[in-house]
């Protein structure tokens, strides 16, 4: 019988026979399988559980708090954080061809992650949160926009002299399941329906070459976009959603003044696979509310506009 409860008894028993008492070391991400991974193996071996989180400087608002609230403070995993805001912005300074851009932050990530790594002593295991999409999708790559931070954190990239195998607790689960055995264990619902987040962060949402202030002004724009759909109950109703920096200004008005700033674009889609979208039709009144308060609250916005193309011809993301 599959329930929950059923696959997480059986995925704890297989992975302490599978590690036996040897240290695990996992990249959390803070997306829903690498947490619902964190959340597994923290249950089955405890404190033989490492995680290493890197802060790239190109999360959401908050995000890397609300990782280690949820894994280090609430459920006691060690979680080890990486600042490493500095290292990713300035190998992205002056870059702002989009493949470019991924390349160097999968990169900068490995190195980042195996730093970390080699600092750790006797770990032979790296557990990744795969689940059985990705296992179908790598036999046939979709080339250009692979899952970064996953295919990083495969064995390759790591140093040759650890010798790491690898734990893969959802290798044949699907993403529901999955989100039900978050659940199962624990996990705040907000992290385990959370939409789909890009590996390269926002570094992909920042058009062009990504500045620090434009990162921040980014991150304000999307909370208030995110807030707002979840204060209407609209959230859970699209597949995805996220604000967008364009890096080109434009003129608006403040009271008597006249502003030169840049734009913001919001992105909602429905879609079941991902692969084709349609734009997500929220109300008017709802995307009026939320313009009205990104251009009030967030300063350098003059202007916000409301992405209308499906995939296909638009990607989902811009870049
Ligand atoms: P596109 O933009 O190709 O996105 O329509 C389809 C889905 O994939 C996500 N996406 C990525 N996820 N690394 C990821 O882990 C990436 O480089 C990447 N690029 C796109 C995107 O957010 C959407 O859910």
């Amino acid at each position: 019988l599959w329930t929950a409860s059923n696959i997480i008894e059986d995925s704890i028993a297989r992975v302490r026979e599978q590690v036996g008492s040897d240290r695990v070391l996992l990249g959390l991400s803070g997306g829903v399988d690498s947490s619902v991974v964190a959340a597994l193996l923290h249950r089955a071996i405890g404190d033989q559980l490492t995680c290493v989180f890197v802060d790239n400087g190109l999360l959401r608002l908050g995000e890397g708090d609300q990782v280690m609230s949820t894994f280090a403070r609430h459920m006691g995993v060690n979680v080890i954080r990486v600042d490493a805001e500095d290292r990713f912005l300035g190998r992205l300074k002056g870059v702002s061809d989009p493949e470019q851009k991924r390349k160097i932050i999968g990169n900068t990530f490995i190195e980042v992650f195996d730093d970390e790594a080699s600092k750790l002593q006797d770990v032979n295991w790296l557990a990744q949160g795969t689940i059985y999409p990705d296992v179908i999708e790598s036999a046939g790559a979709k080339t250009g926009k692979a899952k970064v931070i996953k295919s990083h954190h495969n064995v390759g990239g790591l140093p040759e002299e650890m010798n790491l195998q690898l734990v893969e607790p959802l290798r044949e689960l699907f993403k529901d399941e999955v989100r039900k055995i978050g659940i199962e264990l624990g996990l705040p619902s907000e992290m385990v329906y959370r939409h789909p987040f890009p590996g390269p962060g926002l570094g992909v949402r920042i058009l062009g070459e990504v500045q620090k202030d434009f990162a921040k002004t980014l991150r304000l724009a999307d909370h208030i976009f995110i807030e707002e759909l979840r204060r209407a109950d609209l959230y859970e109703q699209v597949s995805q959603a996220f604000a967008v920096f364009l890096p080109v200004r434009s003129v608006g008005v403040v009271g008597d003044n006249r502003l030169y700033a840049h734009v913001i674009a919001l992105r909602a889609v429905e879609t079941i696979d991902f692969m084709t979208a349609r734009w997500a039709h929220l109300p008017y009144d709802f995307l009026d509310l939320v313009c009205r308060r990104i251009a009030n609250e967030v300063e350098g916005v003059s202007r916000v506009v409301y992405d209308i193309t499906g995939k296909p011809p638009g990607t989902i993301e811009w870049e």
